[in-house]
């Protein structure tokens, strides 16, 4: 039987991405080019920006990851691509480039949602044992995704104003931290007091949404308050107290959905999975409960990449998925 071999590319943000992944678990290549250095000094993604690096990187990403896989276009089952959500200039920039190599070396095409990638982006450390749940927490979604089988995702809890990552930096931006902000008060709270009382959105009874702008607002209240009355508060304390807040509310609704589901695997995902102090917090809650596996993906494999694209691209080709070279960037693609 041939190997299957999945070409993916991933521009949908800031990080121009191309991977190739075998047999649908197992990483052969993988380049991410950062555009973050570009973004810092407008204090986060400029989407014009971002569309002219991916054209200038694209080539040169799946060249790359070509070259470390040590194939040919020939030994290509499919070729998939992230057709949304994103910026739409930066999606169509690698759904142009994927098309273009579709059609010139005949390869099949196949769209793949961006979430649908971070939530597969666990396959390649763990094979998935349905039912499952996903916690996906990332600068453009905080979601609780229920999955009964492959390809299959209910959406059972999400954000209704601000997304995990979108509070991070902001609150980051608040305290003069350079963008993107999560990994800095990632840090900063770990050597900090969660001694600053701020509020959890619970929301109603038995809802697992979230919300998170009322804590970026109390963020930003607390700190202009003690200005006003002359007290410094330390930038480490509110990074801690803003974290332990943001925290307890993902594992708690998160628990509660385990409890609901009786799911047997429990996933992270996102660029906010790669918080030093949710991975605790979730690996100390979830680990040796019996019954339950909990996954959690390398740093690598949570923030934006192409090696989690082509996973979820590999389960669409078996399902027998093929885009056609009509496929458009859906910036509010539904997963
Ligand atoms: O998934 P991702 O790379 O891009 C989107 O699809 O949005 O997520 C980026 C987000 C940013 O908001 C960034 O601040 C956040 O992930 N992030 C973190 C950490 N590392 C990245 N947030 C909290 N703690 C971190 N260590
Ligand atoms: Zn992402």
């Amino acid at each position: 039987e041939k190997d299957q071999y999945i070409l993916g590319i991933e521009t949908s943000c800031d990080e121009t991405a191309a991977s190739i992944i075998k047999n649908g678990r197992e990483i052969v290549a993988n380049v991410v080019a950062s555009q973050i250095e570009s973004h810092k000094r407008f204090g986060g993604v400029v989407p014009e920006i971002a569309s002219r690096h991916h054209v200038e990187q694209l080539t040169i990403v799946f060249e790359e990851a070509m070259k470390q896989a040590d194939l040919t276009f020939a030994d290509l089952s499919a070729i998939a691509v992230t057709e949304g959500p994103g910026l739409v200039g930066a999606l169509l920039t690698g759904i142009n480039a994927a098309k273009a190599l579709a059609f010139a070396h005949g390869i099949p095409l196949i769209g793949v949602h961006h979430i649908a990638g971070h939530i597969y982006a666990n396959r390649l450390i763990h094979e998935l044992e349905f039912p499952l749940l996903a916690l996906v927490v990332s600068g453009g979604h905080t979601e609780l995704v229920y999955m009964r089988e492959h390809g299959d995702f209910e959406v059972i809890g999400e954000t209704l104003d601000d997304a995990a990552g979108e509070a991070y930096d902001k609150v980051a931006r608040t305290l003069g931290l350079p963008y993107p902000g999560g990994p800095h008060i990632d840090k900063l709270a770990h050597e900090g007091q969660a001694s600053i009382d701020l509020p959890r959105a619970w929301l109603s009874e038995g809802s697992f949404d979230f919300s998170f702008s009322g804590l970026k607002s109390a963020v930003i209240n607390t700190l202009h308050n003690a200005k006003q009355k002359g007290i410094e508060l330390d930038p480490k304390d509110v990074a801690a107290s803003f974290q332990a807040s943001v925290i307890d509310v993902l594992v708690t609704k998160t628990a509660q959905a385990v409890d609901k589901y009786h799911v047997k695997q429990l996933l992270l995902a996102g660029g906010v999975a790669a918080n030093k102090g949710l991975r605790t917090a979730l690996e100390s809650e979830f680990s040796s409960r019996e019954g339950l596996t909990l996954t959690i993906p390398p740093l690598s494999l949570c923030t934006d990449n192409a090696a989690m694209i082509a996973a979820a691209g590999s389960i669409l080709y078996e399902k027998g998925v093929r885009s056609d070279l009509a496929l458009n960037a859906n910036p509010g693609l539904e997963l």
